[in-house]
């Protein structure tokens, strides 16, 4: 039996693709999240708030990869480093592969700061690393159309273009990515296409038969300079196969099954 991989975030959106991908190839695996469960066939949880830290180095026991996907829109550079530093501490850990975004050093956002800064701390660490950066999921391109469409004027920032890609495709890339040798910083995984946002706005209200009245604005600053460049647009290939009219006819479908059963309003 192959060893325990410990899978930060592994009962998230990400992680919840991976675990099983990881199972199937005859891993023992730990999953830490902030949040106790019971464990499941060869499956087990540690709950560990990464911010703090706390309990880790019960969770990175007898582990020599570790698969970090936990992050959030606060706190991923501290949650790193808190994780970096005890597996550097044990001396075990002989692969960390990292998740993190396309343009993470060129959008001055929060969010992708904080993950420039989670490369650099694994980069700086002398553990051998893998680090992918992915583009915008689809699950989370149509929670942000469905948010920007509750409003009855859709705010349409122009020059904003994104490349969704499937969850499940950079789930089976990192599980690759995990089981093979350290390799640095891979080529970014993007969708198979680039859309504007306000064509990904329009898909959306095409697909549940809604108009809305649109404001074009145009976002101002770094942000929007950054944007506009396609700092979050990958340059390179291989891209993920799914498109992103697949997965929103697939998802809605999905949707109103589960209104039809019951499970969902
Ligand atoms: N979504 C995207 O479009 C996208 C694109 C590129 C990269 N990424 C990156 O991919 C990773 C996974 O994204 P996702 O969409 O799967 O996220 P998600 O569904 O929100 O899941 C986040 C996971 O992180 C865990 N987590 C959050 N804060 C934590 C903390 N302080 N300590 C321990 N665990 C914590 C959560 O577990 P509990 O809630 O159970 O604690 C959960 O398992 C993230 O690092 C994200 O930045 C996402």
């Amino acid at each position: 039996m192959a060893s325990t991989v410990l899978v930060t975030g592994g009962t998230g959106l990400l992680g919840s693709h991976v675990v099983p991908l990881l199972r199937d190839a005859g891993h023992e695996v730990r999953v830490l999240s902030r949040h106790d469960r019971e464990p499941g066939e060869g499956v087990e949880y540690v709950a560990v708030d990464l911010t703090t830290g706390d309990g880790l180095d019960a969770a990175l026991a007898g582990v020599r990869t570790v698969l970090h996907l936990a992050g959030g829109p606060k706190g991923d550079d501290v949650s790193t480093r808190n994780l970096v530093q005890e597996a550097q501490r044990t001396g075990a850990v002989e692969h960390v592969v990292l998740i993190s975004v396309i343009g993470a050093d060129a959008l001055p956002i929060g969010y992708f700061v904080r993950k420039a800064e989670s490369e650099r701390i694994v980069e700086d660490s002398g553990i051998p690393y893998t680090i992918l950066r992915a583009a915008q999921f689809h699950d989370l391109t149509l929670k942000t159309v469905r948010a920007m469409a509750k409003a009855p004027v859709l705010v349409a920032p122009g020059g904003v273009r994104w490349q969704p890609v499937a969850a499940p495709e950079v789930a089976a890339r990192l599980v690759e990515l995990a089981l093979g040798r350290p390799a640095g910083r891979v080529a970014d995984l993007a969708g198979p296409k680039v859309y504007t946002l306000e064509e990904l706005q329009r898909s959306y209200l095409d697909a549940v038969g809604k108009r809305r009245l649109r404001l074009p604005v145009r976002v101002p600053g770094k942000v929007g300079k950054a944007y506009r460049s396609g700092a979050n647009l990958a340059t390179a290939t291989p891209t993920g196969t799914v498109s992103w009219e697949r997965f929103l006819a697939a998802r809605l479908a999905d949707d109103e099954a589960q209104v039809g059963a019951g499970i969902a309003e």
